[in-house]
């Protein structure tokens, strides 16, 4: 007899079945340096300012650290056998800086190239493109005690860092992403301090972090061009939606500041050259010395654009963060593990937005994917998250929505590979398609791997 529940999985497994994308589209699983790699202080690797944070008592909900994480950097090969495993054709990684660059700049370290030569190897040889970003959050502490992103030498330091990746591995990785997320990483790490390096500077210490790592970008650019000639280059932002909570004017300009403050702040820097005016006439005082050919350098110009979506903003008026002055609202709903409501119409309305207003070359959904509490491989050899399946065909059909309507989105990736270091929230709110027993380090395919995969697995139809 069949329950209600196997019922309900070969429903979703037929939606999955059916969905249906163009051609060439590219099916992956994202994952970053700090919260997968452990070896922390191995083989000549430098402090980041995540080494030195999570050390920091308080910080981290659990009080762990990505000190050992997932045992990639001596497991990589396993985490290449998942992906085969599940028929995945890319995967996005990210380098850490201080393998390469211990001190952030200077000497490079021979045996931190050696690993990602060897990954990149072996992920070629399994028949998976590599999409590296050169800046996922962990950012040198060297770096950090010159000023960090709040100096215009790291956007320097960075711009050369990204050369000697692209010199070392631009033979053969052609993906290149250069910033992973600055409305978080500048945000939460210098306005709010919930990430590294922990700084509670406000509006002032968010917006001077952003335009640095902006600048570091757009240096950063025209550098992996001239060392990779075929590169294809471009940057990963955190973008949703941001509606108003109600209809009072005082909520709709909330939203609007919030939306300039997350989103316009960096699409239109890159994509239009020049920062919104609106934001500018709002930071004021508190913006930092931004120079003449700033803007240009900004706006070099990119292949593609990565979005990170998890869910939609729903913002009111508010004190957080005087003058942005907003509230998040959180409407009824379902909500994930790290309280991000569940909606997958935020996928297809960003994409929208985006393609509607700034038509990037290429699109791709960089992250995409939701947090249980932890789960454990059941006796019949399964990790039953039913939910984080749904999750996935829910917003994947939305993606095919969007392609149908002719939105140049090439590609999905899912976060995330394996549960792993989620950042402030430790061990404690697991993303992973395939589950992590953190005392064994053995990986087990979930569920929702299973069915990503089936998606994945498709042949694509001609556009
Ligand atoms: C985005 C970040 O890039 C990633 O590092 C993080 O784990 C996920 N969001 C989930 O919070």
């Amino acid at each position: 007899m069949t329950s209600s529940i196997d019922n309900a999985r070969r429903t979703l497994e037929a939606r999955a079945s059916g969905l249906v994308f163009p051609q060439g589209f590219v099916f992956g699983a994202a994952t970053a340096a700090y919260q997968i790699e452990g070896a922390h202080d191995a083989d000549g690797k430098g402090e980041s300012i995540w080494d030195r944070f999570c050390h920091v008592p308080g910080v981290i909900v659990d009080g762990s650290s990505g000190d050992v994480a997932c045992d990639h950097y001596h497991r990589w090969k396993e985490d290449i056998a998942v992906l085969k495993a599940l028929g995945l054709g890319a995967y996005r990684f990210s380098f850490a800086w201080t393998r390469l660059l211990p001190d952030g700049r200077g000497d490079a370290n021979a045996m931190g190239i050696a690993f990602y030569d060897r990954l990149i190897d072996d992920l070629l040889e399994a028949g998976i493109e590599p999409y590296a970003t050169l800046y996922h959050w962990d950012l040198p502490q060297a770096l950090q005690e010159r000023g960090g992103w709040y100096s215009r030498e790291t956007a320097a330091a960075f711009a050369d860092y990204a050369g000697l990746a692209a010199r070392s591995f631009g033979d053969r990785v052609k993906k290149w992403t250069t910033l992973n997320e600055p409305w978080t990483f500048c945000w939460s790490g210098h306005a709010t301090g919930e990430d590294a390096p922990g700084l509670r500077d406000g509006v002032k210490g968010g917006v001077s972090a952003s335009h640095h790592a902006l600048l570091g970008h757009g240096l950063a650019v025209p550098v992996i061009r001239a060392e990779v000639a075929d590169a294809s280059v471009g940057i990963v932002f955190d973008l949703n939606v941001a509606e108003a909570a109600t209809s009072d004017p005082s909520d709709a300009t909330a939203a609007l500041r919030f939306d300039g403050a997350q989103n316009r702040w960096f699409l239109d820097a890159v994509f239009k050259g020049a920062y919104p005016q609106d934001m500018l006439a709002l930071y004021g005082d508190l913006l930092p010395p931004i120079h003449a050919r700033d803007n240009e350098i900004i706006a070099a110009p990119v292949d593609y654009l990565g979005i990170n979506i998890y869910r939609r903003s729903v913002i009111a008026a508010g004190d957080e963060l005087a003058p942005l002055s907003y509230r998040r609202v959180q409407p009824e709903g379902i909500y994930s593990a790290v309280d991000y409501e569940i909606w997958p119409r935020s996928m297809y309305d960003i994409l929208r937005y985006v393609n509607d207003r700034y038509a990037p070359p290429a699109i791709y959904i960089s992250e995409n994917g939701v947090a249980t509490t932890p789960e454990k491989v059941g006796e019949d050899g399964h990790v039953w998250d039913d939910l984080r399946a749904a999750y996935y065909v829910d917003h994947l059909e939305q993606v095919a929505k969007a392609a149908a309507e002719g939105v140049p989105v090439r590609g999905y990736f899912a976060w995330t590979l394996t549960d792993n270091f989620e950042w402030a929230y430790g061990y404690t709110t697991p993303f992973g398609i395939t589950h992590v027993d953190f005392a064994t380090q053995q990986r087990h395919i979930k569920y929702s791997g299973e069915v990503y995969a089936m998606i994945a697995r498709q042949e694509t139809a001609p556009v």
